[in-house]
């Protein structure tokens, strides 16, 4: 057994990547702002700090063997309207939470990172060794982390793993997404399926690509809490290790949609909206690196099985009234 700090866990994935822990049998403490998490996401068996990560020193001790660190802020087009927020949380924060851990010589670390890291992409599948441009200071701050990650593991001897998702989808039981507002494709086409929103909007369908819209590739979310706990093992003492989590493949925008009118038997109406600036034809990860290092290998890469957990938690958020 282990202990573990899970920053961000009572959010999206943290609170996932919490329970995988928690039922492995390892300790668990989630130290979250709530600021877009939910209380009721920790799991059972985790201890719950509500505090930030700029005060992590105040939680942090040597009793911890490593650190998972999910607390960012993570909307795109708030921050280009305001940057400053996401250089002040995500970096700042993360600049104390690494100065925490060098004091509480914690020297461990697994960080969610982003393919808003690598930009327009130069060549798809996306590969660890491709340029990175970000084109948003959402994707410039996880950048910023990883190269200071990368300079305390080289001067400090950090053993980290940074994992750059892809497009993170479904849920596990209790745990989805609930991202407000919400920017994500499947839980807005599902915010359709509800009736909670009247159409769906396809930005662009002249695009590169079999069906004119954009392609993306979707990873189940318990799929991408199975990378975390293999990155616990795999992180090596003065190595920042860069993995892509993805499942290879991409869907594009109208299979998505016609994926969740068969799950969810609803008829979806859809509006061709211009496209939007910034958004690449096709994001897909090359995962070789995380199967040859982690050892990591999806195993729930088909969309409708994601779409149908994504919906089975829709249903159940909607019953209990969110
Ligand atoms: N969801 C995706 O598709 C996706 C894709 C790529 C990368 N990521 C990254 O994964 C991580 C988790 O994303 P998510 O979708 O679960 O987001 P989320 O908003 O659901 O979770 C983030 C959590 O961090 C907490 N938090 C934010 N700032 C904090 C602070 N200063 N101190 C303490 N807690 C703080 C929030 O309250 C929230 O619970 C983020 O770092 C995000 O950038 C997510």
């Amino acid at each position: 057994m282990s202990k573990y700090l899970v920053t961000g866990g009572a959010g999206y994935v943290g609170s996932v990547v919490a329970a995988h822990l928690v039922e492995a049998g390892h300790a668990v403490t989630v130290l979250d702002d709530l600021s877009t998490g939910f209380r009721e996401a920790v799991p059972a068996g985790a201890d719950f700090v509500e505090g930030r990560i700029q005060d992590a020193a105040q939680w942090l001790d040597a009793s911890f063997d490593a650190v998972l660190h999910f607390a960012a802020f993570s909307q795109v087009g708030e921050s280009v309207v305001v940057p400053e927020k996401y250089w002040a949380n995500n970096v700042g924060g993360t600049m104390a939470l690494l100065a925490a851990m060098r004091d509480a010589d914690v020297r461990t670390l697994v960080f969610s990172s982003t393919a808003a890291t690598y930009g327009e992409p130069v060549s798809t599948p996306i590969t660890e060794t491709d340029p990175t441009a970000p084109t948003s200071p959402y994707g410039a701050s996880k950048l910023a982390v990883d190269h200071m990650i990368a300079g305390e593991c080289a001067a400090h001897g950090l053993a980290a793993v940074s994992l750059r998702y892809f497009n993170v989808a479904g849920a596990y039981g209790s745990r989805g997404e609930r991202h407000a507002p919400e920017s994500h494709l499947i839980p807005l086409v599902l915010q359709v399926a509800l009736g909670r929103r009247e159409f769906i909007s396809i930005y662009g369908d002249d695009y590169p690509t079999p069906d004119g819209t954009c392609v993306r590739d979707y990873i189940h979310v318990a799929d991408l809490a199975e990378a975390h706990l293999l990155a616990l093992d795999a992180a090596t003492t003065g190595e920042h290790l860069v993995c892509n989590l993805g499942n290879g493949n991409g869907f594009s925008v109208r299979e998505v949609v016609e994926t969740v009118r068969k799950v969810t038997g609803h008829e979806i109406p859809e509006v061709v909206a211009g496209r939007r600036g910034g958004d690449p034809a096709v994001l897909v990860a090359s995962a070789s690196r995380a199967h040859e290092r982690l050892g990591w290998q999806p195993s729930r890469a088909d969309l409708a099985a994601i779409v149908a957990d994504a919906w089975a938690f829709a249903q159940r958020a909607e019953h209990d009234g969110e």
